[in-house]
């Protein structure tokens, strides 16, 4: 009887298995980045900041940004055609091969940096600003599996253009309105700061 039982659940197991799409396989991915290469840079660093840098981010993360390129839940004219033609098996094997990149960090403002800090890790009582710290993790790294992306290195003009596009409602792919909320009360100041503090932060 318990060996029909543990028969039974290794059919079923490899039954999931089949209908499920493979873990990400970083080598294809490579070959597929290829026409990602031009704005995201061939190692997953892009060269300027209006595009972001990929190396180092979450393969859930990326997976999660393109189906929401593809549906349209965030909308760029310049991105979103890219993502239209991907299959899930093409998003996860790209975001394998980028999440096995390195960063890599920039400099910062040190004015700035120092209220950015402040911000990132202690988030503005006053305002309700939440510390950023809590989701995206001591050094940037974030959380693939909880779907909090990595920040660190990050080009600092991006992640303000992020932030005011969470702030005014016109990105919405985030989960239950989780960064909407946080930057809701945020000055224009606090999001500069906390973007340049970002682009120096290293993730272990
Ligand atoms: C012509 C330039 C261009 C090309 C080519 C391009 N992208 Fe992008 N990509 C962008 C821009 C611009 C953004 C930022 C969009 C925004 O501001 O919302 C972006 C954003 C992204 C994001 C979201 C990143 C984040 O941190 O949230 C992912 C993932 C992505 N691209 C993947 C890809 C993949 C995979 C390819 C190749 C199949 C690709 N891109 C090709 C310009 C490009
Ligand atoms: C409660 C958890 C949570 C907190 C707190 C939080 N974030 Fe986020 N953040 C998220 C999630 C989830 C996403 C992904 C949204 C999506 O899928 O579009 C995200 C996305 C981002 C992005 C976009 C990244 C990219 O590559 O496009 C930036 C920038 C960012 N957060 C910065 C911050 C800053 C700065 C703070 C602190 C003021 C902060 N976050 C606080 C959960 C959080």
């Amino acid at each position: 009887m318990k060996t029909f039982l543990i028969g039974a659940l290794i059919s079923t197991l490899a039954l999931t298995a089949s209908t499920a799409i493979a873990a990400g396989d970083p080598e294809k991915g490579q070959q597929k980045a290829t026409s990602c290469a031009a704005c995201h840079g061939a190692d997953g660093n892009s060269a300027a900041a209006t595009f972001p840098s990929l190396a180092g981010q979450h393969e859930e993360y990326i997976v999660s940004q393109l189906k929401a390129f593809q549906e349209g839940v965030r909308d760029n004219p310049t991105m979103a055609p890219m993502a239209m033609g991907l299959s899930e098996q093409d998003m996860a094997d790209i975001g394998a091969f980028y999440e096995q990149q390195t960063a890599k960090i920039g400099t910062t403002d040190d004015e700035l940096a120092t209220l950015g800090e402040q911000v990132y890790r202690g988030g503005v009582t006053l305002t309700s600003v939440p510390a950023c710290i809590a989701c995206h993790g001591a050094s940037g790294k974030g959380n693939g599996p909880a779907g909090f992306p990595a920040l660190a290195g990050q080009h600092a003009d991006y992640t303000f253009a992020q932030l005011m596009a969470f702030k005014k409602g016109e990105r919405v792919s985030d989960p239950n309105g989780m960064m909407r909320n946080a930057v809701k009360l945020m000055s224009e100041k606090e999001m500069k700061a906390v973007a340049q503090y970002i682009q120096g932060l290293y993730a272990e």
